[in-house]
């Protein structure tokens, strides 16, 4: 369909709707650049705070910029007596998490001046994790665990969840779990809080939209699904007739395939190596070792079945291993997923609130033309 001679491109594909210089993505090379950075020489090294600061000033902190940036989160990360009275009145409710995320991420404007967004985007991603521990715990009917400044942002997320320190090696693989998800092009998400920010309206907005966007199957919601297939399988000589039937009966291989990468998602090599080092330091490496057989089976299989459509391993594969290692429910998974995606929707919103221009694409009119008004009475 088209309108005064210009084509529509379903779901925008091929349209280039931003500048940006927060991450770069290339579907066909594989590779992934975080403010031009190779993801895999950042996300294992870096804590989560670094990479926030890089995707908002397009450069690495020094040690003090770093220090006074982590004590700067790490004070706002209470929240606010009405966020808590909120996530007490819902935690009965059985709302998904995802959606007590969304709902208590608009109140965070309050006791903020909304004009100041630097004030707001620290808020954000500082309390998002707060947010997902405290409703977490409330629905499981335990009391929310106060954040503490003493451990860095991943490790005190992992801290509110349980009540208990993580280990390094578990603070280490949730801070690679949080900055190899921190930004990746204008997926759905970033592209909603762009769009938002393009209206100048605030920070908040963005977020709780984005939020939103992020919550749908098609985005967020796929690594539950791919560490239920591992398990279903439980062990590797069960793996290609499972597989087999699967594909055979029309169904799709979760944690596999991606609109963008047709070679492996390089997400899933640093989730990967990731997940490895945190199964070999929990000594037990039975699920990590199956993962990786019915990753190499499926991918065979893939080839087999769909010959000629690149199908290969996402980053939803190792996601799910590695969040299940740090003993992450699959209700988790989504929420904890925002907690690193804040940092990179809110670098993005900044980029749009300094060169953007508000965002307003055209639609293809496709309905008739010129209908007679008929009154109520002689309707039919
Ligand atoms: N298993 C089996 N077949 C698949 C898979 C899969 N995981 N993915 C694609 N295919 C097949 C399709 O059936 C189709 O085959 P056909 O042409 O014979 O009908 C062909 O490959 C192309 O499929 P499309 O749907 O056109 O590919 P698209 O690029 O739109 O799909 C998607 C991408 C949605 C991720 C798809 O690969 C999929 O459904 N994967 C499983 C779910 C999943 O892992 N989602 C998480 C993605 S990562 C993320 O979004 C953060």
């Amino acid at each position: 369909m088209t309108t005064e001679n210009l084509a529509y491109k379903p779901g925008l594909e091929g349209v280039i709707a931003a500048e940006t210089r927060r991450s770069y993505v290339n579907g066909q090379t594989g590779t992934l650049l975080i403010a031009g950075y190779p993801l895999a020489d950042i996300a294992a090294r870096a804590t989560f705070e670094e990479v926030v600061y890089l995707l908002w000033l397009d450069k690495l902190p020094t040690a003090v910029e770093l220090d006074n940036f982590k004590k700067q989160l790490a004070a706002l990360r209470p929240l606010p007596a009405a966020t808590l009275t909120l996530l007490r009145a819902i935690a009965d409710s059985g709302v998904p998490a995802m959606d007590a995320l969304r709902m208590a991420a608009g109140t965070l404007s309050l006791g903020v001046d909304e004009t100041d967004a630097s004030a707001l985007a620290m808020a954000l991603v500082a309390r998002f994790p707060t947010i997902v521990a405290a409703y977490w715990r409330l629905s499981h009917g335990q009391e929310p665990v106060a954040p503490t400044t003493d451990l860095g942002h991943a490790a005190n997320y992992l801290y509110m969840l349980k009540g208990e320190r993580p280990s390094p090696a578990q603070a280490r693989a949730m801070a690679t779990y949080l900055n190899t998800v921190s930004d990746h092009g204008l997926n759905a998400s970033t592209f909603t809080a762009r769009v938002i920010v393009s209206t100048q309206s605030d920070l908040v907005s963005a977020i709780t939209g984005a939020v939103g966007a992020l919550k749908g199957p098609l985005h967020g919601g796929a690594p539950g699904p791919a560490l239920d297939m591992v398990f279903e399988i439980g062990q590797a000589e069960r793996a290609e007739p499972y597989l087999r039937e699967k594909l055979e009966s029309g169904h799709r291989l979760m944690g596999f395939g991606h609109r963008v990468y047709k070679v492996r998602d390089p997400r899933a090599e640093v989730l990967g190596a990731a997940a490895e080092s945190l199964y070999q330091a929990d000594g037990d490496m039975a699920l990590y070792e199956l993962a990786k057989y019915v990753e190499q089976t499926a991918v065979a299989l893939l080839a087999e079945y769909k010959p000629g459509r690149n199908l290969q391993t996402n980053v939803e594969f190792y996601t799910a291993l590695l969040l299940h290692g740090l003993g992450l429910e699959t209700a988790l998974f989504t929420p904890t997923f925002a907690v690193g995606r804040v940092g990179g929707w809110l670098g993005q919103c900044f980029e749009e609130m300094t060169n953007g221009r508000l965002i307003r694409p055209k639609e293809a009119y496709v309905g008739e033309m010129n209908r007679q008004w008929v009154p109520l009475e002689e309707r039919q």
